[in-house]
């Protein structure tokens, strides 16, 4: 695996023990959709540090978060890389979040923007205060207007195995590929390789390995974090 020169500062991941658990309350009961905002820190610094520099010249920066449940995550990537480009730069980028809902709220959720205390605890304070506005009754946030507008939510299943679309410039998919088979997971590592443009990113979890047989379309960019690039050649 040929690791990057650029070495980020990356904060050590949390360890299960401090991950947020989802509460009695969630949203829809079920644990399956449970999720929160910066939950991945590791991921975003390199996203903002190593994909948002090496996409820039592009016209646009094209992101599919594949499992993207209620919305933190689409919106913690959208906030990733507006602090990094800035105002003018981030006109061009559009994050699209797709699910398979079982609940049929996720989309509204989403167009919403309107998140709680206990989804939002782990952003940064300086980046929330830029980001958030206080709505309606205690501790409920709404996202800025500019963040709202860059996420769109999209229905799909992965086991479909077919893009709603290409020409991606980074797809994430996240604690979602454990829930398939060996030869599922294959499938729809093959369906992002598709879906990216060449050099395009693929960020998946901590715990998630590029499945054997697609290795060589794919270059590691840090060891640290389980971030691949699409190498230029196409898959056989
Ligand atoms: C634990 S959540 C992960 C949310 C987010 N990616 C994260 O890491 O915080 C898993 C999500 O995967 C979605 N999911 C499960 N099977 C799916 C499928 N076949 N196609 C698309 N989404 C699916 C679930 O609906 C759920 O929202």
């Amino acid at each position: 695996m040929a690791a990057m020169a650029m070495q980020p500062q990356l904060n050590l991941p949390p360890s299960p023990k401090e991950e947020i658990q989802p509460s009695p309350a969630d949203k829809l009961g079920s644990t399956m959709a449970f999720t929160y905002f910066f939950r991945d820190e590791p991921i975003l610094t390199m996203i903002g540090e190593v994909v948002v520099p090496a996409l820039s010249g592009s016209r646009y920066l094209d992101v599919w978060d594949a499992g993207c449940a209620m919305g933190p995550e689409p919106y913690s990537l959208a906030i990733t890389i507006r602090e990094r480009m800035g105002k003018f730069g981030f006109r061009n980028v559009r994050v699209f979040g797709s699910d398979i809902d079982e609940s049929g709220a996720f989309g509204k959720t989403i167009e919403a923007g309107i998140y709680s205390d206990e989804e939002t605890q782990r952003i940064p304070r300086p980046i929330f205060a830029r980001y958030f506005e206080a709505h309606g009754t205690a501790g409920q946030y709404r996202l800025v207007e500019e963040i709202r507008n860059t996420v769109t939510f999209r229905r799909h299943d992965l086991l479909s195995f077919a893009a709603f679309r290409e020409g991606f410039g980074l797809v994430v998919c996240k604690n979602v590929l454990l829930h398939f088979t060996a030869a599922e997971r294959v499938k729809v590592v093959r369906m992002f390789h598709q879906a990216l443009i060449p050099g395009g990113f693929l960020a998946l979890e901590q715990t998630q390995t590029l499945p054997e047989e697609l290795k060589a379309h794919f270059n590691q960019v840090d060891e640290r974090v389980q971030l691949f690039r699409k190498r230029p050649e196409g898959l056989r």
